[in-house]
């Protein structure tokens, strides 16, 4: 299969789980409590703010013609109203290194980390952190915009609602993270403690705060000089029903329309999938004994992407850009076989008459997959964690042939 002119072949990385050393926001602080919900904590990550050329290089070079990476909003205002000059010159060095090498950048502004100041301050509770948000895409836009392609606005904003729909942050969960949020409180010595790190660890987020922030963020993106398309991205899975879960199925579904509605104004759509939940009486329900499992304990499950498109572009009735798919897998050969279950669903959804723009895999390295650490393995590179020497996998050759020749082999 042919794939339409200009589509975006790329990989994707989010800021906090690659960059290393971020230590002036949130999740830092959650990593470091004792005890804390987390494996380990990200230290260096994949220390890509230091090597992002070589990365940058490396997968030009194998043949991508886009990079989907995060902007981290701690770095770049680490106080409330004190930008740092220094860290948006770093994105700017970053950005024309893609330039260099013919790759494309999306940037995601919001990828789950956000400074200790707003968390402290509220976080995603508080209707201020949406016209704060606006402000740092201003100053974002007005810095990088000429050589940002295109902008992801804040990285699934309807995880904590689809978590709740799917039967989790229920009211233990909440009584156990927020007693671990006043110790993280306590640890930064800030007051009142809302810290939001979210989705790990906020207790709620308020949808009129989530939804006006990716307004005004996307407004305040597209105000400057230079135009590019601007989208938010949604945690999208494929649901269904068991015996006695429709009502739960239902209630998934109905969680993310406030989102794909809101998402009309965009440019884009980003989908983002991984598997299929099924949902029983009493919520999710484990996939049947003998169905293959990936590292994070998910049903294998390629083909779920095609539930996902198909859902977005009814609802939300503009182009979509799949901005995650992947897969953690310790045996490179099923994530081969994943990325080509996966590339032909997209291929169908395309021959439906969907408009799809691009695939992002997740993720271009192994990286810190938040509360799991660095045991799973998403990269179709890999990266030693003593050295941080990168390991191209025989994935990364076969997605980049694929991606130069915008085509699957027939
Ligand atoms: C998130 C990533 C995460 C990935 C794999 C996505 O929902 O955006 O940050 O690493 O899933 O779990």
């Amino acid at each position: 299969m042919k794939f339409p002119d200009q589509f975006l072949w790329g990989t994707a990385t989010a800021a906090h789980q690659v960059e290393g050393g971020n230590a002036g926001c949130d999740c830092w602080i959650l990593e470091h409590l004792k005890p804390t919900y987390f494996a380990e904590v990200s230290g260096d990550a994949c220390d890509q703010y230091h090597l992002y050329r070589e990365d940058i290089a490396l997968t030009a070079r194998l043949g991508f013609n886009s990079y989907r990476f995060g902007i981290e909003w701690a770095r770049v205002e680490p106080e409330d109203g004190e930008f740092s000059t220094a860290a948006l010159e770093h994105y700017r060095r970053v950005l024309a290194a893609c330039h260099e090498h013919g790759i494309a950048p999306m940037v995601t502004l919001h990828h789950f980390t956000s400074p200790r100041w707003i968390a402290a301050s509220g976080g995603w509770e508080a209707s201020a952190t949406a016209d704060r948000f606006a402000v740092y895409c201003e100053r974002v836009t007005a810095a990088l915009g000429d050589l940002i392609a295109s902008a992801c606005t804040i990285n699934e904003l309807n995880s904590v609602p689809m978590l709740q729909a799917l039967g989790y942050l229920g009211a233990d969960e909440r009584i156990l993270r927020s007693r671990w949020r006043s110790a993280a409180a306590k640890a930064a010595g800030v007051e009142p403690a809302m810290w939001s790190a979210f989705p790990f660890c906020t207790r709620s987020i308020s949808l009129n705060v989530i939804l006006r922030a990716h307004r005004m963020g996307a407004e305040a993106l597209r105000s400057g000089a230079h135009s590019f398309p601007v989208g938010m991205t949604m945690a999208m899975e494929e649901i269904v029903a068991e015996a006695g879960g429709e009502a739960r199925c239902k209630a998934v579904l109905e969680a993310e329309i406030p989102f794909l509605e809101a998402a009309r104004a965009d440019e884009f759509i980003g989908v983002q999938c991984y598997t299929r939940h099924r949902m029983g009486e009493n919520g999710e329900i484990a996939p049947e004994a003998g169905i293959e499992r990936t590292t994070m304990g998910y049903e294998f499950r390629p083909i779920a992407i095609g539930a996902a498109i198909r859902r977005a572009s009814k609802a939300a009735r503009v182009p979509i850009i799949v901005t995650e798919n992947g897969i953690a897998a310790a045996d490179d050969s099923r994530r081969v076989a994943y990325i080509d279950e996966a590339l032909d669903t997209v291929a169908g959804c395309i021959r439906e008459g969907i408009d799809v723009r691009g695939y992002y895999y997740w993720s271009m390295l192994d990286n810190f997959e938040w509360l799991r650490g660095y045991e799973p393995h998403f990269g179709i590179i890999g990266v030693d964690r003593k050295t941080q020497r990168r390991i191209v996998r025989p994935s990364a050759e076969h997605l980049g042939r694929i991606a130069r020749a915008n085509a699957t082999a027939p």
